[in-house]
């Protein structure tokens, strides 16, 4: 039977940078994250499935991906994970093929699309051939949304289906339990903000470099958290501070508090990566002419915000009346092709073709 699925990347305004390291596997934040899914950058998958022992075939944009190869053992090891909890994944083998619509890595977007994609398709499996096991661990959006982070973290946020403004929230209580359960089920995403809330607000990404990126965030994320000095004040200063400001300015479609906020939580978390030991440094000095840009239009009224992730490439975010304004002020240091404007869409969804 065969399955199709989409889910978009998303872009974090309060970053998800650090997990728990005693669950290091299962991606248990540190603190909660906000982010938008983003409407056009998206991973198509289509996933076909017949009982078998678990094997895997890959295939990744149209290339046949090599089971010795990176991207491989990443997929492997998250049908590995999902089998300690969820034994019967291994009663199927499953031939996935995968499309990204942007460009991979590069910090332009990262594997949340594809294995929220491949998350959603997995349940699509379990509802159609295993109700029991379905209604045991697939039955809802934040289970699946789990099931997804388990994979990558920030592909918890791409799962919700109405997508918009999604908050993944850390566990409720500090976890001492070796129940996989509940550790698998411990912290989930889930939509504040449908994408027709703000309907005005615009997303500018910005590829200022193609190549991959050098430090994975994977490994990254656990140096800061067992070396940066200042690791736990940024915690709880994201948690309790300036998460519930964002949200309250997106509540209220309040553009300067939001601008304001993101750029605080970009530059938190580029501060945090830098105080890590040996330090982390993805931003360039291109990054820098970008932040420079944004201060000077910003100095005389607020109308952009930046956003980086583990990359040197922003993501800047503004409102529909700017939006041209912001482009031919950018033309000054960027190529107009590489400028992609979008806006927060849906999140992702299965079916069965
Ligand atoms: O894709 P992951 O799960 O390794 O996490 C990457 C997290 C960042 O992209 C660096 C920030 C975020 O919250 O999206």
């Amino acid at each position: 039977m065969k399955i199709f699925s989409q889910a978009p990347t998303n872009i974090a305004v309060i970053k998800y940078w650090g997990k728990n390291p005693k669950f290091e596997d299962y991606h248990i934040p540190t603190k909660s994250s906000l982010s938008f899914s983003v409407l056009d950058f998206y991973t198509k998958t289509y996933l076909d499935f017949k009982p078998g022992n678990g094997t895997i075939f890959l295939e990744l944009n149209n290339k046949k991906i090599n089971p010795n190869s990176e991207e491989f053992l990443y997929i492997k090891n998250f049908f590995e994970k999902l089998s300690t909890l969820i034994k019967e994944i291994k009663n199927y083998d499953y031939s996935i093929k995968t499309e990204n619509n942007f460009p991979t890595a590069a910090g332009f977007a990262s594997s949340a699309s594809g294995v929220a994609a491949l998350a959603v398709a997995i349940a699509k499996v379990f509802e159609l051939s295993e109700p029991k096991i379905f209604e045991k661990y697939f039955n809802s959006e934040q289970k699946i949304s789990s099931i997804a982070r388990i994979g990558s973290g920030s592909a918890a946020r791409s799962v919700p289906s109405a997508g918009g403004c999604v908050l993944w929230s850390k566990p409720k209580q500090d976890l001492t339990t070796q129940d996989l359960n509940k550790i698998f089920f411990c912290s989930d995403a889930k939509t504040l903000f449908p994408p027709n809330h703000w309907e005005d607000l615009r997303i500018f990404y910005i590829q200022l470099e193609k190549k991959e990126k050098k430090i994975k965030s994977r490994s990254g994320m656990k140096q800061s958290v067992s070396s940066c000095p200042i690791y736990s004040n940024w915690v709880d200063y994201e948690e309790n501070i300036l998460l519930p400001s964002i949200i309250k300015a997106i509540e209220k479609k309040d553009f300067e508090n939001f601008a304001k906020s993101t750029i605080k939580a970009s530059n938190g978390l580029h501060a945090i990566m830098y105080y890590t030991f040996p330090r982390i440094r993805y931003l360039t000095d291109k990054s820098e002419q970008i932040i420079e840009l944004v201060l000077d239009i910003n100095s005389k009224s607020t109308k952009l915000a930046y956003s980086f992730d583990a990359g040197p490439n922003p993501v800047l975010f503004t409102l529909k009346d700017y939006q041209e304004e912001i482009l031919d002020a950018l033309s000054s240091v960027v190529n107009k092709k590489d400028i992609f404007i979008t806006k927060p869409g849906a999140g992702a969804f299965a079916k069965v073709i």
